[in-house]
């Protein structure tokens, strides 16, 4: 079948050209964005492939039905930028790879963790500048603390366990508390409890309407004065203009992110020879408690692997006329 791949990079191109060895579908690598104004590059392909910050709204979806596209197979497990509802009404079928490497997203979210408290960043520049000093590196043990983690599915569940490891005391809040979390002695709690409780709080929830600035300025005001806060999960969870003013008050003592509100027209692109003109993320990264890294918590082998592996299967399902395994349902998920 052909497909256009859209926001294709090289690793892209390497990982799905590798699983597609035993499907031998036509894959045609595009690194445009798919978005209303790249639509017409789908003309003729009965498949898309996307990624997450390619616009899957009714404008492009409408565009791409038109012009004969009938699946857009997602190379990612959330799909917040797809309209569920527009893609139901054309007849759109959508799949997505809903689990590729739980562990590679837990471990980045542990990651960022870990330098921010021990603020590794700092001491790798320091001692490279001949600086051996340890003033202002001053962190606390993880043993003992009190982790909050908000969301406990595939990837909130790995980072309960990791944590656990350390010997945290680890709480959560899901409206479908996990078994496999309280069999770990995980302890599931209201999210206000949990905010104002925890050292460190870790989102691991998808973003949907209910979801959209779960920490926003009212929940920040509950937090523990000085809490970690942690996403690698999507950037619209948290209210960045609330976030930065809870840095500035010391409500928030510690700021880690994989994912940004605004990163659409930031991430998976080099700016470094531009101005970059997003306010906010530079306010951010004036903080020096702040660790920002651009969305690549799945990023590993393994997971870009399964990715591959995962779209290949969608994409012969659905040209065999089979039933698409990995499809999303709206009525399932509502309007994302
Ligand atoms: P999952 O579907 O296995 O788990 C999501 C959990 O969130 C479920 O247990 C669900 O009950 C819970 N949840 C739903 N509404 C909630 C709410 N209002 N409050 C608290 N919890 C709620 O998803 P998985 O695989 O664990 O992924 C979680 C998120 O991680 C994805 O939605 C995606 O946004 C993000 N992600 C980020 C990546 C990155 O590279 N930074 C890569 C992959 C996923």
């Amino acid at each position: 079948m052909k497909v256009a791949v859209f926001s294709a990079k090289p690793y892209d191109r390497k990982f799905l050209t590798a699983a597609n060895i035993d499907h031998a579908h036509e894959l045609v690598f595009l690194e445009a964005r798919l978005t209303p104004e790249t639509a017409a590059l789908a003309g003729g392909f009965p498949a898309v492939c996307a990624f997450i910050n390619d616009q899957l709204n009714q404008q492009t979806l409408g565009a791409i039905a038109a012009s004969g596209t009938e699946l857009i197979a997602l190379r990612a497990a959330g799909f917040n930028n797809v309209d569920l509802q527009a893609a139901s009404e054309l007849n759109l079928t959508i799949v997505r790879v809903p689990e590729y490497s739980p562990y590679a997203v837990a471990e980045h979210a542990v990651g960022l963790i870990l330098m921010l408290n021990r603020k590794l960043n700092k001491a790798y520049n320091r001692v490279r500048d001949d600086n051996f000093a340890l003033d202002g590196l001053l962190g606390f043990d993880l043993h003992g603390s009190t982790v909050g983690v908000i969301g406990t599915g595939k990837i909130g569940q790995i980072f309960c366990q990791i944590m656990t490891g350390f010997g945290c005391h680890v709480l959560a809040y899901d409206p479908y508390p996990n078994p496999a979390c309280l069999e770990m002695g995980v302890e599931y709690r209201t999210l206000p409890d949990l905010l104002a409780t925890a050292d460190i709080i870790s989102l691991h929830c998808p973003l949907m309407p209910e979801t959209y600035h779960l920490l926003d300025q009212q929940s920040l005001s509950h937090l523990k004065p000085g809490a970690m806060v942690i996403n690698t999960s999507r950037g619209g969870l948290i209210d960045t203009k609330a976030v930065i003013k809870a840095i500035k008050t010391g409500q928030i003592g510690y700021l880690g992110i994989d994912v940004y509100e605004q990163e659409e027209n930031l991430f998976f692109e080099d700016w470094s020879n531009t101005v970059v003109q997003d306010d906010d993320i530079q306010r951010l990264q004036s903080f020096n408690n702040v660790v920002i890294t651009a969305h690549q918590a799945f990023f590993t082998r393994e997971a870009l692997t399964n990715i591959a592996k995962t779209t290949m299967i969608s994409l012969t399902q659905f040209e065999r006329g089979e039933a698409c395994e990995y499809q999303i349902h709206q009525r399932q998920f509502g309007k994302a």
